[in-house]
């Protein structure tokens, strides 16, 4: 391996990864699984990871499932190949472990559209709300909420509530307007979106399902209100690669981002997936923050011990109470 180890640990560059070059002739899947047991770490990955960070994970899972593992870990360091929020979280049920994130920059849309200091004042002009923020926001909006929820346990979350407690759901609209609708509640909105889930094409969809009368249209519920009309079924992304393999169909067109594609074949080889149509030709159902990490970028960070997740003392406390709260409601 080609690398200036003495500068090693100075050479996180602007773009949030380690700028050092590896040999390429390494096998970066044996590299990696020596390192982990070196180290005591585990990998926890998202669904939308690239293939190769999925086969070498410890445990691949949607947000609760993620959320769920790096509640109960031994290990002592944590690579987290997924985004940043996914990441901080678990540094905040871990504040005494080291938590890494492949490339710091993997952040995310729906996040980013929720600024802390805005919502503050926004929740300042409804009091007597209770704030249920969904798990995809920073530690500050986490911080400033009372329960967190996961699209996996959402409606359970809301349910458990009584029917005339006022809430502020954020800060994804197209998921809070859809638990609206499950939930028979008018909770008011954020007015936060997914870049990738706000892309697909609805005249392109029912095209591709008028083409193929037999393939189940399966939406995750972070999709427009439009798209999630026309869908055969609605779940996070453990709920929609468990239906593709219980459902007798042999056909789905997906609308979700695509990584999720690479576990629906490995369950279900005999079974074809479309990925759902967006509204260009580009690859806008990548999403282009969990396609920052790469199988490279993992192993210098488990290698380095870096980029590490830190986060200020009083913001760990503050944000750790909503997320425990909702992983108590979700057992
Ligand atoms: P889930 O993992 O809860 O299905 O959410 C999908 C998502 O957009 C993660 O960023
Ligand atoms: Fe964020 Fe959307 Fe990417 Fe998920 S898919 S990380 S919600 S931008």
């Amino acid at each position: 391996m080609v690398v200036n180890y003495s500068s090693a640990f100075k050479k996180i560059n602007d773009l949030g990864f380690l700028d050092i070059e590896i040999d390429p002739s390494l096998d970066l899947f044996k590299e990696i699984e020596k390192l982990k047991k070196e180290k005591n770490a585990i990998i926890l990955a998202h669904y939308y990871q690239e293939p190769d960070i999925q086969d070498i994970a410890d445990f691949i899972g949607d947000s609760l499932g993620l959320a769920q593992e790096a509640a109960k870990t031994k290990a002592d360091i944590i690579v987290f190949a997924g985004v940043h929020f996914m990441a901080e979280t678990a540094k905040i049920l871990n504040p005494n472990k080291k938590v890494l994130l492949p490339d710091l920059k993997a952040g995310c849309s729906l996040s980013d559209s929720c600024p802390p200091s805005l919502f503050k004042k926004f929740k300042e002009k409804h009091p007597n709300h209770l704030v249920i923020s969904y798990i995809n926001c920073s530690a500050g909006i986490k911080a400033l909420s009372d329960i967190i929820c996961t699209s996996s346990n959402a409606k359970r979350i809301i349910d458990s509530l009584p029917l005339d407690q006022p809430i502020i759901f954020a800060p994804d609209k197209n998921l809070g307007s859809f638990l609206n609708k499950a939930t028979g509640r008018n909770m008011i909105l954020w007015n936060g979106a997914c870049m990738v889930h706000e892309l697909f094409s609805l005249e392109k969809i029912i095209r591709l399902k008028e083409r193929n009368p037999e393939a189940h249209f399966i939406a995750h519920p972070e999709c427009e209100e439009s798209i999630l009309k026309y869908a055969d079924f609605i779940g996070s992304t453990t709920e929609l690669l468990k239906y593709s393999q219980i459902c007798t169909s042999n056909l789905f067109i997906v609308a979700t981002e695509t990584g999720i594609l690479h576990q629906m074949k490995l369950k279900s080889p005999e079974k074809t997936f479309i990925p759902a149509p967006p509204d260009n030709a580009c690859a806008c159902n990548d999403c282009p923050h969990m396609k920052l990490n790469t199988l490279e970028k993992l192993y210098l960070a488990i290698k380095y011990e870096q980029p590490e997740i830190i986060l200020e003392e009083e913001l760990l406390e503050t944000s750790r109470r909503p997320i425990l709260k909702m992983l108590e409601l979700s057992k």
